[in-house]
């Protein structure tokens, strides 16, 4: 087992409740991170105020300023080249990544999305759950590739949807969950337990065809 901290850089666009839970887990000591950086695709995120209060280097890199998206992401890229990641985290970052990113980061990405994947890739999982009448809803932790929401899926929460659900009350538990089981996918990489290879999860030696699921009513510490 690894004995150093994992390095990670995380990126976000928005609220960072994702990102408060690793910087939570790391304080306590939960999870083996050093979080070196959280990057924003906005000024006003929320998320970047979380990091200045937890005394973790942050800054902006606005879309608007870079002539196309290969040049944002190069630049994205030099700036987490310097942090030398082990491991890039996406927490609620709201933009698509090209292969100029992601060639040199390959399988060191990963991505927490609000569906079962590959139910319900792109936007709007919680509104487009209810209107297709789903019975059961949920989040995926996946590494990412350059085919939006479609790398391979490393665990996934399950949430039935209730009939008096509305978007609201459906994000909620929904995210309930994604503070659950990102960690739990973090751990597993900090850990060594798993890697993707051939476009594949493996863990611990195996190839992992189908991704771990659990419920709310899983206890997570013995996976
Ligand atoms: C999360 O719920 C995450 O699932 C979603 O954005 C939210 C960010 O919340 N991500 C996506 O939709 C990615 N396609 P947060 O900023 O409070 O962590």
């Amino acid at each position: 087992m690894p004995t150093q901290p994992l390095r990670v850089v995380v990126l976000i666009s928005g609220h960072g409740s994702n990102l408060q839970v690793f910087i939570d887990h790391q304080s306590t000591g939960r999870l083996p991170i050093d979080i070196r950086s959280v990057i924003s695709s906005r000024a006003d995120a929320y998320g970047l105020v979380r990091a200045k209060h937890a005394g973790i280097e942050h800054e902006t890199l606005l879309p608007r300023d870079f002539a196309s998206r290969e040049r944002y992401d190069l630049a994205l890229r030099d700036r987490i080249n310097r942090y030398r990641a082990d491991l890039v985290i996406l927490a609620g970052f709201m933009r698509i990544l090209t292969p100029v990113f992601l060639a040199p980061y390959e399988g060191r990405v990963i991505n927490i999305h609000p569906s079962l994947l590959p139910a319900l890739r792109g936007m709007h999982t919680h509104e487009r759950a209810l209107r297709e009448g789903l019975r059961e809803h949920g989040c995926s932790v996946h590494y990412v590739t350059s085919a939006l929401d479609a790398g391979p899926v490393i665990v996934q929460a399950r949430v039935p949807v209730q009939p008096e659900d509305c978007v609201e009350s459906l994000q909620r538990r929904v995210q309930q969950q994604e503070y659950r089981i990102y960690p739990l996918a973090v751990r597993w990489i900090a850990e060594g337990q798993i890697e993707m290879r051939d476009h594949t999860v493996w863990r611990q030696g195996r190839r992992q065809d189908r991704p771990v699921v659990v419920t709310a009513d899983d206890d997570l510490e013995c996976l």
